[in-house]
């Protein structure tokens, strides 16, 4: 899959540059065409002949090499290349790179590509977190930059946190599934809607009813299918998570106005609904602050999204995908949604649990088709989402 693939390797100043070294042999070992760019600082902790026997090719390090002066490396590297992979970055090479520098081969390489740059930080954990790295590595991932890890974990230092680089076979797997999948997918011009977050059902100006959903597991369904190269819109009901590289997001607040934005979406290829949309509103809205002694509430159904998706026959999704977050029962209520719903498959969670499900960094999930019922075991939800991602893109490759 990687044979004949170019790859760009630059490696940085960073204490976990040594794994760099086992990631140009797992390249290596699928043919892959490997070019190795060392940074200053890079030279203090992997040496270019280490380098040079793995990737067996010669090492550039310097942005005036005299012999290579017509030869301009810092164009010819970025124009012959299909990625650019900058592993280990440091803080210091993400903050050059989110202000635009250009004082090295790398950094000149980078601004000067056409291509994919992906970035593969490791620090530790405070200069991880400092805000104005944070600043910086999200304005690359704005730029379209990908970045793969960093993962949390005992660090060199010592220290525990987020900033351990992540391993080579992590980074491997990661640059396999974006060429096999990407490409495949990007030929089809797969479009995706997911619906994520609560929704506000407003008695009054001030009030409202709504839910504990973070929005956490559609805003990673969205980043997923955004990153396998689907065209991807995120309709999001109130959530402070960051909007998700190249996916459209669409702010709504009701599920009438979350309804409204589905409807304008369409048509689409995909429709993920892991919305937890609030299933009642007010049958009346007080356009005044309701005084305290003459509360009286009733309400009625909201539509039901998911529903409007699958019924919808002249554009109907190919594939609509329903979430069922359950406390008991779980798989057999899940089912029974379905079909209810008419929905393709539906993604059973158990929100009863506080380690997974609403607000919780992990999920446990299964996903329940014509066929059969696939559990995902306990994990982060970015991992979930890469799953549920990939077995929607098989959908559409077989
Ligand atoms: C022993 C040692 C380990 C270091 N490890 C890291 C690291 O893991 N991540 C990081 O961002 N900087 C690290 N630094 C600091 C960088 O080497 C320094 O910021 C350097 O200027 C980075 O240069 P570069 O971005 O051009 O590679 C380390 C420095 C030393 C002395």
């Amino acid at each position: 899959m990687l044979k004949n693939k170019k790859v760009i390797l630059i490696i940085g100043g960073g204490v976990a540059a040594y794994k760099s070294l086992d990631l140009i042999r797992l390249l290596k070992k699928q043919e892959c065409e490997v070019k190795v760019v060392l940074t200053e600082s890079g030279k203090k902790f992997v040496t270019p002949l280490s380098i040079a026997s793995l990737s067996q090719n010669k090492v550039y390090q310097d942005i005036f090499d005299i012999e290579k002066e017509a030869e301009m490396d810092h164009i010819s590297l970025s124009r012959w290349c299909d990625i650019i992979l900058f592993a280990p970055i440091t803080a210091n090479s993400i903050a050059k790179l989110a202000s635009g520098r250009a004082d090295d081969l790398a950094s000149t390489l980078i601004l000067a590509s056409n291509k994919q740059i992906i970035l593969v930080p490791a620090m530790n954990v405070r200069m991880w977190l400092h805000k104005s790295n944070q600043n910086n590595i999200n304005k690359l991932l704005d730029f379209g930059y990908l970045s793969i890890g960093p993962s949390t974990g005992e660090m060199a230092c010592g220290e525990y946190g987020e900033g351990k680089m992540s391993s080579p076979e992590q980074i491997y797997e990661f640059i396999k599934d974006y060429f096999s999948d990407r490409n495949i997918v990007k030929n089809k011009k797969l479009k995706a809607l997911v619906t994520a977050g609560p929704t506000k059902e407003y008695l009054d100006p001030i009030r409202f009813i709504t839910n504990n959903s973070s929005g956490k597991q559609g805003y990673e369904i969205a980043n997923s299918l955004a990153k396998f190269g689907i065209n991807t819109t995120l309709i999001s009901g109130p959530s402070t998570l960051k909007k998700p590289v190249n996916v459209n997001i669409i702010k709504v607040e009701t599920a009438d106005q979350m309804y409204m934005e589905t409807k304008k979406a369409l048509p689409v290829d995909i429709a993920v609904c892991t919305a937890a949309v609030t299933d009642f509103k007010p049958t009346k809205y007080e356009a005044k602050k309701i005084k305290k002694n003459t509360i009286n509430l009733n309400f009625k159904r909201n539509i039901d999204i998911l529903e409007f998706l699958s019924k919808n026959n002249s554009q109907r999704p190919r594939l609509v995908v329903g979430f069922a977050a359950e406390t008991n029962d779980i798989l057999k209520l899940a089912k029974e949604k379905k079909n209810k719903k008419y929905c393709d498959w539906i993604i059973a969670n158990d929100v009863s649990n506080p380690e997974i499900g609403f607000n919780s960094e992990y999920n446990e999930v299964s996903i329940i088709d014509d066929k059969k019922v696939e559990k995902i075991e306990k994990n982060l939800k970015s991992y979930i989402a890469n799953k549920i991602a990939r077995k929607i893109i098989n959908n559409f490759i077989q």
